[in-house]
């Protein structure tokens, strides 16, 4: 496409099918990126990774520890943005919208089935996560009183808005797409 040309619906594809591959490739640009919570007033941003993306809802997904404080977070307040940065294709996704819980067992367990023994870990820790490790130790011990699964959660963030930013020497192009309206709305902004 030439760089002129006004297409937006081909540019929020590419960028939809982008997050699409990125659930299962590890090496891809947008498999972490960065979701913000209230805290109170008071924003929090952390990584985490990208394990779903379901294209025709809009809706993408990571795995959490219900024990830490981002659960309790969009459990009070579900407003959440996710930023997805890719060097390779100098491109910045802004995405809004609302976080769900996973309250389906049987997708949990197959979920937690799929896990290595690594990942299983990070739900076992004796000290929930952002908890204070005892003295004269840095590192949580994992509880051996405990399997993981009763921590691990899935959350989903329903889509509202896409931005996209696509860094050019010749212009930066930013659009925004909201994927609420029927047909998505989309409108260039200013960068
Ligand atoms: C590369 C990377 C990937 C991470 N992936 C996740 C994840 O998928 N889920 C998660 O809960 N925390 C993940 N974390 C840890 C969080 O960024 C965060 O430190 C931790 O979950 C505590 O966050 P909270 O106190 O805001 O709840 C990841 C951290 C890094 C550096």
């Amino acid at each position: 496409m030439s760089f002129h040309q006004n297409k937006p619906d081909e540019i929020f594809k590419e960028e939809l099918n982008d997050l699409h591959s990125a659930v299962k490739d590890a090496g891809h640009d947008y498999h972490l990126f960065t979701i913000a919570t209230v805290n109170d007033k008071v924003p929090e941003i952390r990584t985490v990774v990208l394990r779903d993306f379901i294209i025709k809802k809009y809706q993408i997904s990571f795995h959490t520890d219900t024990r830490s404080p981002k659960y309790s977070q969009v459990k009070s307040n579900p407003a959440i943005s996710a930023l997805f940065y890719s060097t390779q294709k100098r491109t910045q996704l802004r995405i809004h919208g609302n976080a769900t819980i996973c309250k389906d067992q049987n997708l949990l367990n197959t979920l937690w089935s799929n896990l290595n023994k690594d990942s299983r870990e990070c739900y076992q820790g004796e000290v929930p996560p952002s908890g204070n490790i005892p003295k004269s130790k840095i590192i949580n011990d994992t509880s051996s009183e405990m399997n993981g699964f009763e921590n691990f959660s899935r959350v989903s963030i329903e889509i509202s808005t896409i931005e996209i930013l696509r860094l050019h020497h010749l212009g930066h192009k930013r659009l925004l797409c909201d994927v609420l309206k029927d047909p998505i709305d989309f409108q260039w902004i200013a960068s």
